[in-house]
C-alpha cells in the first residue's frame, strides 16, 4: 500500500482548531485503509514564540520531504511588534517561494444550501462554480527592491516592486487553460494593462499561449478593477480566472464571500511537475486567515480546511473517489443544517467547530 506523507502546519489563531477536524477526517480514511502518515510542526507566530523565526529550517526540510503540506493559518495581534522578517506571514511566504508553489487554485463553489448565507441575492450566487488561478511566487509579494528607508529630509519612503517574467506568466497561463479544458472551457485573464507594464506583458503572454496551444478554449481579458465589479455583479459569467499574486489575493476574498463565508474556501498551491516522478510539491490551505477574534472558542468553520484536504486527495494523491465522497459529505452536512455561526441561517441553531467535523465523519461513514 502506498503511504502518503502529510506535514500538518496548524499555525496560529483558529488554525489548530480547524486542523484538529482535518485530523479526524485523515483518521477516518486511514481506518479505511488509505495510508496516511502525518507529522506536525510549527509555523507563524507559534514558531516565533518557540524559535524566534516564523518557520525553522527543520520544518522547511520536512515540508520539502512531504507529499503534501496542510497549512492552517498564521498571524494575530500578539505578533504585531515582531521584526518584519520574522512576522508570522513570512513563514507562509517562505514555504510558497522555496517549494516553488507558483500555482494557487482557489475554487469558489456556492452550495445550494448556502445560497442564502451569501451577502448577495440567491439568484446571483446559487450554483456558482468558478476557480481563481492565482500566481503565487512572483509579483509584488517578492519583487526587489522592497524596502522602507528614511530619507535625509526625515521623510520615509517605501517601495514594493511588481515584476513578472515571460516564463512565470507562461506557466501559470498553462495551468489555467489546462484546468478550463476540464471545466466549462473559458479563461478570463485579469490584469491592469492600462496602467502597468507587468499587465501589458501579462496580456501579451496569455494571448500568445492561447493562440499557440489552447485556441479551442475561450479567452477574455478583463481589467482587474472591472473583474472585481463583475464578480459581485454577475459571478456566474466566469469559469477560470487567471491573475497575478496581488490581484489574486484580493479577487479570491471577494469570491469567498460569494459562497456565503470566508470559512468555506479551500485552496491548493502547486509546484511544477517533476519530469522524473510526475509528482508536484503541494501545500493546501484555507483562504481564510487566523481569525484571532474567535480563536480558541470552538466557533470557527472547519469546512475550508477540510475542503483543502479534499483538494490534497484530488491533486496530490489522485484519490478521486475519496475526494468526491468528502465533497458529498460536506454538502450533505450543510444541507442538513449543521453549520457554524458564520453560515447559520436565521432561526438556525449554530453548532461548534468540532460538531461540524464529527458530522462530516459520520456522513462519510453513511456514504460508504
Ligand atoms: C492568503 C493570505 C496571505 C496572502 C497572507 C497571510 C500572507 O491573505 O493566502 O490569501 O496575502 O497571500
Ligand atoms: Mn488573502
Amino acid at each position: 500500500m502506498a503511504t502518503h506523507k502529510l506535514l500538518l502546519l496548524p499555525g496560529d489563531g483558529i488554525g489548530p482548531e480547524v486542523m484538529r477536524e482535518v485530523e479526524k477526517i485523515v483518521g477516518w480514511f486511514r481506518k479505511r485503509g488509505v495510508g496516511f502518515e502525518t507529522e506536525t510542526d510549527l509555523v507563524g507566530g507559534s514558531a516565533y514564540d518557540a524559535h524566534k523565526v516564523s518557520i525553522t529550517d527543520a520544518a522547511m526540510a520536512r515540508a520539502d520531504a512531504a507529499d503534501a503540506v496542510l497549512f492552517g493559518a498564521v498571524g494575530g495581534p500578539k505578533w504585531d511588534g515582531v521584526p518584519y522578517e520574522v512576522r508570522p506571514e513570512a513563514g507562509l511566504l517562505r514555504l510558497r517561494k522555496e517549494l516553488g508553489l507558483f500555482a494557487n487554485l482557489r475554487p469558489a463553489i456556492c452550495y445550494p444550501a448556502l445560497a442564502d448565507a451569501s451577502s448577495l441575492k440567491r439568484e446571483v450566487v446559487e450554483g456558482l462554480d468558478i476557480v481563481i488561478v492565482r500566481e503565487l511566487t512572483g509579483g509584488v509579494y517578492f519583487g526587489e527592491p522592497k524596502e522602507l528607508v528614511t530619507l535625509e529630509n526625515g521623510q520615509q519612503r517605501a517601495v514594493d516592486t511588481q515584476v513578472y517574467t515571460t516564463g512565470e506568466i507562461e506557466r501559470i497561463t498553462r495551468v489555467a487553460f489546462d484546468l478550463a479544458k476540464k471545466r466549462r472551457n473559458k479563461v478570463s485573464s485579469s490584469e491592469k494593462s492600462n496602467v502597468m507594464k507587468t499587465g501589458v506583458l501579462w496580456r501579451q503572454v496569455v494571448s500568445r499561449i492561447h493562440k499557440a496551444e489552447f485556441s479551442d478554449v475561450a479567452l477574455e481579458h478583463v481589467l482587474a478593477d472591472n473583474c472585481a465589479m463583475q464578480l459581485v455583479k454577475n459571478p456566474k459569467q466566469f469559469d477560470v480566472i487567471v491573475t497575478d499574486n496581488l490581484f489574486g489575493d484580493i479577487l479570491s476574498d471577494i469570491a469567498a464571500m460569494l459562497t456565503g463565508s470566508l470559512g468555506m474556501l479551500p485552496s491548493a498551491s502547486l509546484g511544477a511537475e517533476d519530469p522524473q516522478t510526475g509528482k508536484r510539491k503541494a501545500l493546501y490551505e484555507p483562504v481564510h486567515g487566523s481569525a484571532p477574534d474567535i480563536a480558541g472558542r470552538g466557533l470557527a468553520n472547519p469546512i475550508a480546511m477540510i475542503g483543502s484536504f479534499g483538494m490534497a486527495l484530488r491533486y496530490s494523491f489522485g484519490l478521486l473517489d475519496e475526494a468526491d465522497r468528502l465533497d458529498k459529505a460536506i454538502a450533505n452536512v450543510l444541507a442538513a443544517g449543521i453549520r457554524t455561526k458564520d453560515i447559520a441561517g436565521p432561526g438556525m441553531n449554530a453548532v461548534g467547530t468540532q460538531d461540524v467535523g464529527d458530522a462530516i465523519v459520520k456522513e462519510l461513514e453513511a456514504l460508504s
